[in-house]
């Protein structure tokens, strides 16, 4: 049975009893920052479970595209090196909210594993969790599993409730014991029944587990009831197919075999010529092109962080694989269409992301090969030393200089049994990143010790603070009792209006005053998570701790800087809604000039899709809905749908800040309703690195003073043209219509004079042993008029050797030409490069023609004059 086939039999036969079967859900999970990739069919229902959000159905079915490399559940490292363990695999589930529990669970897996799949019952083993009879007794006297194929397994994993029987998602959400199945894959196979020392090999494999959701786990470890006792499981579609096509190894079933095959092609065009077909490299690519195309799908790319840094580690570590089997140019990516062929029916948004996911490989692929052969040298060379361990500065090198991820050293070290020093490494990476922060823009702020009371922040509902009390001042990173005028300083308060930079947004600027003293903020910066400090000069006075002050942010600057960060929101859902969910924020900066937007996408947005952008948020603008800030728990604001960025920290209480359509996490300012943004108006779009655009946008004043430059300049360009606005296009082309018939006429004309240079030339030929000499200038020619001319002087002349020189300003052009006859003796190419070379150039050709330039025209005439002679000497 082929795997599609037994993912269809699984969905048909829960379907059949009462199951709806429900598309699976993204790799990357965008509303739970608690993950770093779907890493099970339940994710999707989380909430169901917890009880927190309800669906039609209270049972569910479901093939998930599941990633396993990274985060609690991680099979990175075992792959390639076991018969059953991938980055990417299909998890086939069937789930129960509430509604069957143990018994129906497990009569439904064995009727399906028995009677549909037909698997002898002998072969199958189950294990169920140490302390549930009831489970047990379920298999052994309902279903009729001898004991002694049931194994009990307890707290295994070091702690309560950590065992192989019982299943969490992450350190936190739902979880409760569960009850696996194994399938004996026979005595010729090593390794042992689960429970038993040995049994890691690959033997007795588990194929399915069912679940039984009691629990939620809270970051306290503590575990709170579910509402109602629930039901989840998953079977990895290619464990199952390995058994039901009678082969050992998931790397046997058909999706794979064409992987290989196609992965073994794409290596040897790639240098590899006939590289091993059963070479577990070849494996670890089939396995890697998955995770990496589907991650891609949803988004992602490869990236110095987060869940572009695993797909970079994962897309490296399978390229080095090809570059060990002897690839040497990119290879990866055209895999890519064997596997939508594979797996496209089922997953068709993999057919329809095809192209970009096969361009965003190649990208990285292309990368990666300008350092690899380096890097391995340099490994090759660490290794060759025969030491147990490469030391961590090597490994640190690797990946700053080479780009080599440190697992990716390490799976290259553990094929010849060394380790790498993590320690080492995590010392050379900890010692970069400080010196780059020594490094780094000087800021005011930075590295300032402050032990005081932490800053109130005032600055959502008001602008002014009046008694606004100092808690530090510093000049030059130093504390001081005072800071008098003109001095530079940063001002702590414990009250404040001022907005520190964070999240993207700009620190507001403003003035500090009270009666003896005026400060300048000129920015505002935070020095600890809720330390404001205030940057900027004493204008009078002086400033002491404890005086106190009218704190007056901005005003003008805040609003518009405002706008820009509201703007932000709205096009960002826009360019979501216009490009794609795999729009995903990259980095923002909101200043009081404009906003700057960086997202994931792989090509340049069109004038179409940014024209679209605009109405989107122009159109939002023109609703002038109300802005709202509600501060809620996470839960509720991942509930609420609200946009979050993966790899922040986001803190117990969240800010969901509400704008039209929009709703995204965010402690910025923003404006009361949308309409105070006026206008939004795109004015830049371009690449900032491989799949990250950037575009940048203006807002209100900005935006209308831009569009006015705009107008500006075509009411200028419409002056000189003495031409209406309306009418610039149409005379912009008849002007253009005319260059280009005056430059045809141009041309004519000089082809003209050229030939009649042409006759001139023809009586200063001189005849050496039957053969016309001739080396002379013609003005005004061009390259084309050159060839012409050399033509008709090689027919008028019969047999001659000729060069013919043409000067442009500093530059010289030359042409030589022979007869048919004279070639034997003299070359064009040779004769050319003879004037040439004195005239600062080179070129080449046919025997008969050859052109060629210089740089130098005050050689040429002495050049010019030396031909005759060469010639000569020749003939
Ligand atoms: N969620 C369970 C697992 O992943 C079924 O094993």
């Amino acid at each position: 049975m082929k795997a599609a086939e037994i993912r269809q039999t699984f969905l048909k036969f829960f379907e059949s009893k009462g199951h709806q079967i429900v598309a699976s859900s993204p790799v990357v999970p965008g509303d739970d920052p608690t993950l770093l990739f779907t890493n099970a069919g339940m994710n999707q229902f989380k909430d169901v479970f917890l009880g927190f959000d309800k669906r039609a159905y209270s049972r569910a079915t479901t093939s998930q595209k599941c990633i396993r490399a990274g985060g609690k559940h991680n099979d990175l490292d075992n792959v390639g090196y076991t018969a059953r363990h991938h980055t990417f695999f299909e998890m086939l589930g069937n789930f129960s909210f509430g509604d069957y529990f143990k018994h129906d669970a497990i009569s439904f897996a064995w009727e399906l594993l028995t009677e549909h799949f037909h698997l002898p019952a002998e072969k199958l083993w189950v294990t169920v969790y140490a302390e549930d009879d009831e489970a047990y007794d379920i298999w052994n006297k309902v279903v009729g599993v001898p004991a002694e194929r049931i194994v009990r397994i307890g707290d295994n994993k070091g702690g309560r409730y950590m065992s192989d029987n019982f299943w969490m998602m992450g350190d936190t959400g739902p979880c409760g014991p569960c009850t696996e199945i194994f399938f004996d894959h026979g005595p010729e196979v090593a390794g042992g029944p689960p429970g038993s020392p040995d049994e890691d090999g690959d033997r007795y494999i588990e194929i399915w587990n069912n679940v039984f959701m009691q629990f939620n786990r809270t970051e306290d470890g503590v575990m709170h009831r579910l509402p109602k006792p629930s039901v989840d499981t998953g079977m990895g579609l290619e464990r199952l197919a390995a058994v039901l096509q009678h082969v050992h190894s998931n790397y046997s079933i058909d999706t794979f075999v064409a992987l290989l095959e196609a992965a073994k092609k794409a290596v040897d065009e790639a240098g590899a010529l006939n590289c091993d077909a059963e070479s577990a490299s070849l494996k670890v690519i089939a396995d890697h092109i998955r995770a990496c195309s589907f991650t891609i799908v949803d988004g992602i790319i490869p990236g110095n962080e987060g869940r572009g840094y695993v797909l970079r580690r994962i897309a490296r570590r399978a390229i080095r694989h090809g570059y060990k089997l002897g690839a040497r140019t990119p290879f990866f990516h055209k895999i890519v269409g064997e596997l939508v062929t594979q797996m496209g029916d089922a997953y068709p948004e993999l057919r329809q992301a095809q192209t970009r996911v096969t361009e965003v490989l190649k990208q990285e692929e292309e990368r990666f090969f300008q350092t690899i052969a380096n890097g391995m040298e340099i490994l090759e060379a660490a290794l060759a030393k025969g030491d147990a361990q490469i030391d961590g500065e090597t490994a640190f090198k690797l990946h700053d200089t080479y780009g080599f991820p440190v697992d990716l050293t390490a799976d290259v070290c553990r094929e010849r049994g060394v380790t790498v020093d993590q320690a080492g490494f995590d010392a050379a990476m900890t010692r970069q990143r400080e010196q780059a922060r020594a490094a780094g823009k000087f800021k005011m702020t930075q590295g300032l010790e402050y032990k005081g009371a932490a800053t109130t922040f005032h600055g959502y509902d008001h602008l002014v603070c009046e008694t606004s009390k100092v808690t530090a001042v510093y000049i030059d990173g130093q504390w001081v009792n005072e800071a008098k005028a003109g001095d530079d300083a940063v001002v702590v308060l414990d009250h404040t209006p001022f907005y520190a930079e964070s999240g993207g947004q700009a620190g507001d600027s403003g003035e500090l005053r009270n009666a003896s003293t005026r400060f300048a903020v000129e920015d505002t910066m935070k020095i600890q998570a809720d330390v404001f400090g205030h940057t900027g000069r004493v204008l009078e006075g002086a400033i002491k701790v404890g005086d106190s002050f009218s704190a007056r942010v901005n005003a003008e600057a805040r609003a518009k800087t405002v706008r820009n960060h509201s703007a932000t929101h709205l096009m960002h859902k826009a360019l979501r809604e216009v490009l794609g969910a795999h729009v995903q924020q990259k980095g923002s900066q909101v200043t009081t000039d404009r906003t700057r937007f960086d997202f994931a996408h792989n090509a340049p947005v069109t004038t179409e899709e940014i024209r679209k952008v605009e109405a989107l948020v122009n159109a939002e603008i023109l609703a002038n809905a109300a802005a709202r800030a509600d501060v809620m728990n996470l839960d509720d604001a991942q509930k609420s749908g609200a946009m979050m960025l993966f790899g922040e920290k986001y803190g117990e209480t969240v800010r969901v800040l509400s704008i039209g359509s929009s709703k995204e996490l965010c402690g910025g300012t923003h404006v009361k309703a949308s309409g105070d943004i006026g206008l939004f108006k795109i004015v830049a779009e371009s690449g900032v690195a491989a799949g990250i655009r950037r575009v940048e946008a203006l807002t209100g004043d900005n935006a209308l003073a831009y569009l006015q430059g705009l107008e500006d300049t075509v009411h200028a360009v419409a002056g000189t043209l003495k031409a209406a606005p309306n009418e610039l296009e149409q005379r912009v082309q008849a002007v253009l219509e005319q260059l280009r018939t005056v430059e045809k006429d141009l041309a004519a004309a000089k082809s003209k004079l050229a030939s009649a240079q042409g006759d001139e030339l023809l009586s200063q030929a001189v005849d050496i042993k039957g053969v016309k000499v001739l080396a002379a200038t013609l003005i005004g020619a061009d390259a084309k008029t050159l060839r012409e001319t050399m033509d008709k002087l090689k027919d008028k002349l019969k047999s001659a050797a000729i060069v013919l020189a043409a000067v442009d300003g500093d530059k010289v052009q030359l042409a030589a030409g022979v007869t048919a006859d004279s070639t034997g003796k003299v070359k064009a190419g040779e004769l050319v490069n003879f004037v040439a070379q004195q005239v600062g150039g080179k070129g080449g050709g046919k025997p008969d023609l050859a052109m060629a330039g210089g740089t130098n025209p005050a050689a040429l005439p002495a050049a010019l004059a030396g031909v005759q002679a060469w010639v000569t000497e020749r003939l």
